[in-house]
């Protein structure tokens, strides 16, 4: 890269990568504190936040300092972007260098989607296409985390992979379909917006429905990963299905008392968790080498026991760790 950077920093890489999805979940949490006060127009323009301001004036009022306060924090995401970056480079890791530089990259791609929700009124399908981008910076931050630290393994059979590739799809389909309900919902962002039309309980009930086919298969994969003696795919494929079941029942609750703010927000909060389990999942079945020393006592004993059983030799076992490595 030719980028000289003080190696100290290396030090600071897994913290910064971890403080990069905390960040990152963490906006759309504000993300639904913006929409859920009916804030979403607070600044009426972009990329300024009045034709001749570029701070909030006091007419704005309380929408428009929630709003300028979630545009704002777009510099700490890139702050800290940039020092995992930097970090990184120190560590000479050419993964993390390459996912780090795609989460800083993202980070400018979703606040100009941001500005396009407010320049088109807070069209539905553009919320939704912003609020799903978050989602992928989400798995991209994950992704970098299990780099970092998570137990060797060679690649799961092929009836787990399957099965892990079927609940991303499904799990992205869930996330779709929520951002469709929402735009069906009174939840707009600003009194005026517009909806998509759709009938909110239709589409909530198509919504539960891809619910409930993911908790299926979250739990088929359970079955495999403990049958085959999986230690590290059975505790996250368990975490997932934990998120699932608290979220569905938060999905349940708010529908059923009429979408109060804070079970929303929730709600929300709980699709973030959901994005980085299921990019967990289709690590987890993957082969992967550990890069550095990985303390705690979860993760060593994951990793100690992993896969124990040697694929290659089972029935539909998956390819041995070495043929795999990019
Ligand atoms: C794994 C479980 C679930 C996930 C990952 C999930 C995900 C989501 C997502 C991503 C949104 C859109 C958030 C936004 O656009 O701001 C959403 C909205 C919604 N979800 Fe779910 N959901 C789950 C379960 C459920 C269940 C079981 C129900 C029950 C009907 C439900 C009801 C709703 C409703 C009513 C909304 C619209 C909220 C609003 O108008 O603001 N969800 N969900």
């Amino acid at each position: 890269m030719g980028v000289k950077v003080p190696t100290r920093l290396a030090g600071w890489l897994w913290p910064l990568a971890v403080a990069n999805i905390l960040c990152n979940i963490g906006i759309v949490v504000t993300g639904a504190a913006v929409r859920l006060t009916g804030s979403g127009l607070g600044c009426p323009t972009w990329p300024r936040c009045t034709e001749d301001s570029l701070r909030p004036h006091g007419e704005l009022g309380i929408n428009g300092a929630i709003e300028f306060g979630n545009r704002m924090l777009t510099f700490v995401l890139a702050v800290v972007a940039i020092l995992c970056f930097l970090a990184a480079i120190a560590a000479k890791d050419r993964v993390a260098t390459r996912l780090s530089f795609l989460i800083g990259l993202y980070i400018p791609a979703q606040a100009v989607i941001g500005g396009i929700t407010v320049l088109t009124d807070l069209n539905p399908w553009v919320v939704s296409l912003h609020f799903l981008s978050s989602m992928v910076i989400i798995m991209f931050c994950l992704g970098l985390m299990d780099h970092l630290r998570s137990p060797a393994r060679p690649a799961a059979p092929s009836a787990h992979r399957l099965v892990a590739l079927l609940m991303f799809v499904t799990g992205w389909v869930v996330l779709y379909l929520g951002t469709v309900v929402t735009g069906a919902g009174p939840h707009a962002g600003d009194a005026d917006a517009r909806r998509n039309g759709l009938d909110p309980e239709m589409t909530s009930f198509v919504h539960a429905g891809s619910v409930a086919l993911l908790i299926a298969l979250t739990v088929l994969l359970l079955v495999l990963a403990r049958r085959s003696g999986d230690r590290w795919l059975t505790v996250v494929t368990g975490a997932l299905l934990g998120i699932e079941l608290a979220q569905g029942l938060v999905g349940v609750v708010q529908y059923a008392t009429d979408l109060p703010v804070l079970l929303v927000a929730l709600h929300m909060l709980g699709a973030g968790l959901l994005a980085a389990g299921l990019a967990r999942i289709l690590l987890a079945v993957r082969p992967h080498e550990a890069q550095h020393d990985v303390p705690g006592a979860l993760l060593s004993w994951a990793s100690g026991e992993a896969r124990d059983a040697d694929h290659s030799q089972s029935p539909g076992g998956g390819e041995p760790l070495g043929d795999r490595r990019a």
